[in-house]
């Protein structure tokens, strides 16, 4: 089998760099061509996608090797450096070629006055470099192209804001007001073309091997209570307003009423709350919705279509992805989405220093409800993260958690202590330590005291920023090449709200857990759900439920418990009336997955034209005024200026 493979792989590629059919079935007897792009191996078709094809080039500028030797080629592509009217080098999106100017060839003569970033067609031949002139780095490295002739296609100004170099130091600014030459650069050209490779074998694995259909929804919709901020639009009838799906949850639960039981989309969502690293006002989802199906089943599809859909450079995904519940990643990580790339998990040492006669921590025990002393233990942190740090961590817990102290020990070389607890604790209490928190030299140990909920979210956050901060420092806290997926599960239906009531932990359409139904009418607070995330190296990357499909229950959430107005959802509640099969569904941030999948440090790295921080479009100025006869049509006011 795998020499079956391997021998189609070279077959395969002979076929591709021989670029006429006729001459491909010669070298290919026995095999079947039946078109350019299908070829038939051993009984199985496989689809090559040809980038050349239509178009007047017959390589790319990342295609050529030395087995082209000798070719006569034509490359399309922009001018990313020239010297001396002798060498060009060509680059478009798939790589970058050297070429050759013959001396007193005209073309010196042209390229002495063009500008970098031109865009030319080149005709030439293929011609091996002498062997010290080999660029290894380079793909094409092996050979350039003696140009015959050369036309401009399309010249550039001279002095563009920036230079299109690779791993440029650019302003993110400049970079996003110009954002068709940043386009041009190798890293996003490649996380782009990833993203694109990635959905088209999701497609793939849901369209064509699991039968789900592709269905687009409106985004001009009306409100949805107990959801994110949406953006409204107007209209030309006065008071009347459209807002902009935040996500399609009524349209896919509507679908499965509709009886479109295998649901797919790559949806456009909006959501007026500004951008920040890992946020979007505008962004994509990949949303899914099933009938018949429970919990369990959509996780091992989940699974399955990014096992699918994962590109095999990056890792091998192994199924099922861990579980945890919400409990046990609030106990261990303090968060719901833990980073397990990672240990120093949180430890409870509320009896390890309860009744010992440390002022600090009787007071907490004593005087707070629900208290507790925990730590992590930071292997090396005590090398690495100094005092001022420390300070900025205790001014995290006492801004963030009001949480009175951070204490912290110092572990040194020959296991003795640095810290304020030393003067406090017996000689038996630090072995106890020692040993329960495998204490090693140079270890670090953050301890903090106060309401248990408080403690654990502090903690939590700083587990993520030392770790963050000595990976910085060059220790291997994870690897960066791996992929850690965890399902979080049995969360909390309803939370507490600001106002004192509860508001939907997710959305007021998630199902309760079987078990806790009787709980929504005597005790709603305790009620599990049918909600579960999935969290990829500590980042919320999907998240889903088994939804509420008895217009019953769904009305008495969102009227006695949500205290919602019911007429926004008259059109939901009546479907869920007239005959709504059992329903669930997830919905991937396709952002933030190519996001850690493409190593980017943004986002807006992986979406071709991204809004600014502060939400703009800087390229075109967007959001920008509009003319008064406008507004007076879709009667808007402009408050005075004053
Ligand atoms: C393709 O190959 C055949 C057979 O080798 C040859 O007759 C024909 O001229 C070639 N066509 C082109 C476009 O190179
Ligand atoms: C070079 O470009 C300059 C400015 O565009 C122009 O004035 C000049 O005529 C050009 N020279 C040649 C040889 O094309
Ligand atoms: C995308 O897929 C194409 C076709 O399989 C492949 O040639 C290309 O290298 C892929 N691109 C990336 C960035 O993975
Ligand atoms: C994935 O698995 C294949 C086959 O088992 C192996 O050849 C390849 O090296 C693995 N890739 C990674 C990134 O681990
Ligand atoms: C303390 O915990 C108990 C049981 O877990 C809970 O009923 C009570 O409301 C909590 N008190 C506070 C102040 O959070
Ligand atoms: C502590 O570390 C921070 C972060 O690396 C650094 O900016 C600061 O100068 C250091 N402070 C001291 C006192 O060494």
């Amino acid at each position: 089998m795998m020499a079956a493979f391997i021998f189609s792989w070279v077959y395969l590629r002979r076929v591709l760099s021989f670029r006429n059919i006729s001459t491909c079935m010669r070298f290919y007897s026995g095999n079947l061509i039946s078109s350019r792009n299908q070829i038939k191996i051993f009984g199985v078709r496989k689809y090559v996608s040809d980038v050349n094809s239509f178009t007047w080039r017959t390589h790319t500028c990342g295609e050529l090797r030395s087995e082209h030797v000798g070719q006569q080629v034509t490359l399309c592509g922009w001018v990313q450096f020239h010297r001396m009217g002798k060498f060009i080098t060509l680059r478009d999106g798939y790589g970058v070629t050297q070429l050759i100017i013959p001396e007193k060839s005209p073309v010196g003569y042209l390229m002495k006055n063009l500008s970098l970033e031109s865009v030319l067609k080149v005709e030439g031949t293929v011609v091996q470099r002498p062997l010290e002139e080999q660029n290894k780095k380079m793909a094409t490295g092996e050979i350039e192209v003696e140009v015959v002739t050369a036309d401009v296609l399309g010249k550039s100004k001279p002095n563009l804001p920036f230079n299109i170099r690779d791993f440029q130091k650019v302003k993110e600014s400049l970079r996003l007001m110009y954002r068709y030459l940043d386009l041009r650069t190798s890293n996003l050209q490649k996380n782009l073309r990833l993203r694109s490779n990635v959905t088209m074998k999701m497609r793939e694995f849901l369209c064509k091997h699991h039968g789900f259909v592709d269905i687009e929804t409106p985004t001009l919709f009306r409100r949805t209570p107990g959801g994110a901020q949406e953006f409204v639009v107007p209209t030309h009838s006065p008071g009347k307003f459209y807002s902009l799906t935040q996500s399609p949850q009524q349209f896919k639960q509507l679908l499965m009423v509709g009886a479109l039981d295998r649901y797919f989309q790559i949806a456009h969502c909006y959501r007026d709350e500004g951008a920040k690293a890992d946020r979007q006002p505008e962004f994509t989802q990949v949303d899914i919705e099933m009938s018949f199906t429970s919990a369990d089943r959509i996780k091992s599809l989940v699974e399955g279509l990014l096992q699918y859909s994962w590109p095999k450079e990056a890792s091998n995904l192994s199924t099922p992805f861990p579980k945890l519940t919400y409990k046990e990643a609030m106990e261990m990580y303090g968060t719901d989405k833990p980073d397990t790339r990672f240990d120093m998990k949180i430890i409870d040492v509320t009896d390890i220093f309860k009744n010992q006669n440390i002022e600090i921590f009787d007071k907490v025990l004593m005087n707070k409800e629900n208290s507790s002393i925990k730590a992590i233990v930071i292997p090396k942190g005590a090398l690495h993260i100094n005092k001022s740090l420390l300070e900025k961590f205790e001014e995290i817990g006492k801004c963030l958690y009001s949480l009175e102290g951070l204490v912290n020990i110092f572990v040194k070389e020959d296991l003795n202590w640095k810290s304020i607890l030393c003067k406090h604790v017996s000689l038996e209490l630090q072995q106890k330590l020692k040993k329960n928190l495998e204490l090693q030299p140079h270890t670090l140990v953050l301890i903090s005291a106060g309401e248990t909920r408080n403690v654990l979210q502090l903690l939590g956050k700083l587990r993520v920023e030392c770790a963050a901060y000595l990976q910085s420092k060059g220790l291997n806290i994870w690897n960066p090449k791996d992929f850690n997926f965890l399902w979080v599960v049995d969360f909390p239906l309803f939370l507490p709200s600001d106002e004192g009531g509860l508001e939907p932990a997710h959305h007021p359409f998630t199902a309760p857990q079987e078990q806790d139904t009787h709980l929504v009418y005597s005790n709603p607070a305790a009620v599990r759900s049918q909600h579960y995330d999935l969290v990829l190296n500590g980042q919320e990357i999907a998240g889903g439920s088994i939804r509420i499909h008895s217009s019953e229950l769904q009305k008495y959430v969102l009227t006695d418990i949500l205290k919602e107005d019911l007429t926004e959802l008259q059109h939901l509640i009546e479907a869920l009336e007239s005959g709504c099969p059992p329903h669930g569904g997830i919905a991937i941030g396709l952002d933030r997955l190519m996001c850690i999948l493409s190593g980017a440090s943004s986002i807006r790295d992986v979406i071709a034209f991204p809004k600014s921080l502060d939400g703009k479009d800087l390229m075109s100025g967007a959001p920008a005024k509009i003319s008064d006869e406008l507004k007076k049509f879709y009667f808007i006011q402009t408050p005075p200026s004053n």
